[in-house]
């Protein structure tokens, strides 16, 4: 097996966990390159969920019963193992959301609906996922605030100058992606914090495709709210981390009203919850909150510090492999350590999604499209893009299969 060139982690070994490697299509096995989109789950991952329903399956915070004291206490620990994974001060910062699109609407419903008005200004930038993009846009809609976009370089890196001049004393919020789903950028988003709060103002950072990949402190970075989903770092679909400072979540309104978020309910008035509970109405997704923190677990044994030092591996593989030839443009910074493990690419004359489909029957799996970024391809001035996503059991053969089945699409659109 061609393994990465750091050797940062036992890739063979690690695969054995995920059963889901061992498919096969038309006698192919599987060569699972769309990680950016989801990751895969490890039988402990699948293990932890299914342990929850056989043995302790009960609602949390309802039941003085055994059953709904193991599930609640479960829950409640799962916050404090992810708090502790991004550097939270504790499960009091960190609300379990549904994904990051989830997180950025509660801050954007709770905090930004409240505290913006005319004359207010988010600044954010053109390589935005649209879960940042298009909420900011609505929530300055809604509240006369305007959106200004810091510019990409023609490098795929945020164009820092730009960006110190469009914060200003009239910046209210600078929501930024950590690490672009697109471009694979990774942006300085401590100095953009110090920046923001320079002018007073709030730093919200997209965290998606940045925890699922790298060490994440959310203090050292000084963000004042950080989001990210589970199932990107091989938890389950339907659970993500909201970090916010706790001054900040104390002072905030919640954005869903209902059960479990209050204390004190009568006719005329209801007083909320502690932290994180009053961001977490109703039944809330309580085995996938203990697989999120299996997940996390794993992790943490991997090392992330190991897991980024793969992924810039491979990185800088596909990146190598992808420039030997001159009808591949690829898109983002062309240093894997200012990159994550992902590329986006298009080769000459052939639609992404043709790529794709190509690549499908030869069991390789990328995504085509826009990424939900339809703006940055605007930008890129193309409609799509083809993106191989790389993760801890990805390995260089894989990249190979890629590149090998590049040239199938080449003879059938030659
Ligand atoms: N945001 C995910 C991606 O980039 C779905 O594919």
């Amino acid at each position: 097996m061609g393994l990465q060139k750091s050797d940062a982690l036992d890739v063979e070994r690690i695969r054995e966990d995920f059963p889901i490697l061992q498919r096969e299509f038309d006698g192919q096995q599987l060569v699972y390159l769309d990680n950016g989109a989801t990751s895969q789950k490890p039988e402990q991952v699948i293990d932890a969920i299914s342990d929850y329903y056989r043995t302790y399956n009960a609602n949390v915070h309802r039941g003085i019963h055994q059953l709904s004291q193991e599930a609640s206490i479960a829950y409640e620990e799962a916050h404090d193992t992810v708090a502790e994974f991004v550097g939270a001060d504790g499960r009091e910062e960190m609300v379990f959301t549904k994904n990051t699109t989830d997180a950025e609407n509660l801050v954007a419903y709770s905090w930004g609906l409240n505290e913006l008005g005319p004359g207010d200004e988010i600044v954010t930038t053109e390589m935005e996922h649209h879960s940042s993009l298009v909420t900011w846009q609505q929530i300055g809609e809604r509240t006369g605030a305007d959106v200004k976009y810091v510019p990409i370089t023609d490098e795929g890196y945020l164009d820092m100058e730009a960006a110190e001049e469009l914060i200003t004393d009239d910046t209210e919020m600078v929501s930024v992606v950590h690490v672009s789903n697109t471009l694979g950028t990774v942006n300085p988003v401590s100095e953009l914090a110090d920046v923001a709060h320079d002018h007073d103002s709030l730093i919200f950072v997209d965290g998606a495709q940045a925890v699922p990949t790298r060490p994440v402190d959310v203090k050292a970075i000084d963000a004042d709210f950080y989001a990210f989903s589970g199932h990107k770092m091989l938890g389950p679909t339907g659970i993500g981390g909201l970090y916010g400072k706790r001054e900040l979540l104390e002072a905030m309104d919640p954005y869903l009203y209902g059960g479990g978020m209050i204390r004190k309910v009568t006719f005329e008035e209801t007083t909320w919850h502690d932290l994180p509970w009053k961001f977490e109405a109703g039944t809330p997704s309580i085995a996938q909150g203990v697989g999120f923190a299996e997940a996390v677990e794993y992790l943490e044994d991997v090392g992330m510090e190991n897991v980024q030092r793969h992924e810039e591996a491979l990185a800088g593989y596909a990146l190598d492999r992808l420039s030997e030839f001159d009808d591949i443009e690829v898109y983002g910074p062309t240093t894997p350590e200012d990159r994550t493990g992902l590329v986006s690419f298009n080769l000459d004359g052939v639609h992404a999604h043709d790529l794709a489909s190509i690549m499908n029957d030869h069991a390789v799996a990328i995504r085509a499209g826009d990424h939900c970024t339809q703006p940055l391809h605007d930008v890129l001035g193309v409609a799509a893009s083809a993106r191989a996503s790389f993760y801890i059991y990805n390995t260089t053969d894989e990249i190979d299969a890629l590149v090998e089945a590049l040239d199938s699409a080449r003879e059938l659109f030659a």
